[in-house]
């Protein structure tokens, strides 16, 4: 029973895993799929009650389009969703998974009082993109819960997370969040902390980089992404991808990067930040390098 419950004692009684993801934007929505579409309980927090409230429907909405496009077993028995804007009635819970804004300082705030929350036994994940888990673990009642899981976007169909335990995480949340990873059938890659992990401050440098050739006026978007799919087999094309991401998110994880590494490459490009304060967030907001 108790490796059922992700090696985590508490709330087995009955045996049904409970997840609290913390933030329902883009990646809190497609975690919260992902969970429900494996059977897990989901409890969905939110400090906006507007993204409070139609939380349940957007994750309704995005297992109808799974199941359409075959990422998910129409007869998988499904777990249920609930959403909220207190903790109260997100714990307990077997694991939570933190996706609110890419900033630290309201990270450490959710982590802290999340961590204060569920006590010393339940992984308390971060999907932060950039900032260094050992930062973010610092500043909590209980750092050795702390770990990073890096889902892509949309986590309910990119198979692989980046899986980056700090310095001070304890075997025993490792094991756990392997385990809430087996469970979500999702494989894990481990890599060392340090900002951005591998994925951003590989990918967020060249999309930055193909955002100021547009700024430049060397290539339009839809050129720019037509050359990095067609000949260099991008999935989407960097400017596709930025809009996927969130203008606002790749310009917070950018300021992350180029604040705690220096390298100028990571300055978020002026066309970038110009679209930010234009409300031009990319799909989530209708426009961004393409209409929605
Ligand atoms: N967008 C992506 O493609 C992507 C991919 C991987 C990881 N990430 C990371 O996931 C995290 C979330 O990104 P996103 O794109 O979903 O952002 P988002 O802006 O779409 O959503 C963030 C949500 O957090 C909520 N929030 C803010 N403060 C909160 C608080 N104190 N308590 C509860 N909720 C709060 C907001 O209301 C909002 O709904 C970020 O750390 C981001 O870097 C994003």
């Amino acid at each position: 029973m108790v490796d059922a419950k992700l090696g985590n004692p508490v709330n087995e009684a009955d045996g049904r895993i409970r997840l609290t993801v913390v933030g329902a934007g883009v990646m809190g929505i497609g975690i919260a799929t992902l969970g429900v579409s494996r059977g897990l309980d989901v409890v969905l927090v939110d400090v906006d009650p507007a993204k409070a409230e139609s939380a349940p429907g957007k994750v309704a909405r995005e297992l109808r389009l799974a199941t359409l496009t075959g990422a998910l077993d129409r007869d998988a028995p499904l777990g249920a969703v609930h959403a909220t804007t207190s903790f109260d009635g997100a714990v307990p819970a077997d694991a939570v998974i933190e996706a609110v804004v890419e900033n630290a300082a309201v990270k450490l705030r959710v982590l802290g009082a999340v961590s204060r929350a569920v006590g010393p036994h339940v992984p308390v994940v971060t999907n932060t993109s950039s900032i260094p888990v050992d930062e973010l673990a610092a500043g909590v009642p209980h750092p050795e819960t702390v770990l990073g899981i890096h889902f892509m976007n949309p986590a309910y169909l990119v198979p692989t997370v980046e899986v980056v335990p700090g310095s001070r995480t304890s075997d025993a949340i490792e094991a756990s969040a392997s385990a809430l990873l087996a469970r979500l059938g999702r494989t894990g890659v481990v890599v060392g902390d340090g900002p951005g992990f591998v994925t951003s401050r590989v990918s967020h440098r060249m999309i930055n980089d193909a955002i100021k050739i547009v700024e430049e006026g060397r290539a339009s978007a839809a050129d720019v992404d037509l050359l990095m799919q067609n000949c260099l087999g991008h999935p989407l094309g960097p400017l596709r991808t930025a809009d996927l991401i969130g203008l606002d998110n790749l310009a917070d994880s950018l300021a992350v990067l180029f604040d705690r590494t220096g390298d100028d490459s990571f300055r978020p490009a002026g066309l970038l930040l110009a679209k930010v304060a234009a409300g031009d967030h990319g799909r989530k907001s209708g426009r961004g390098f393409y209409p929605y």
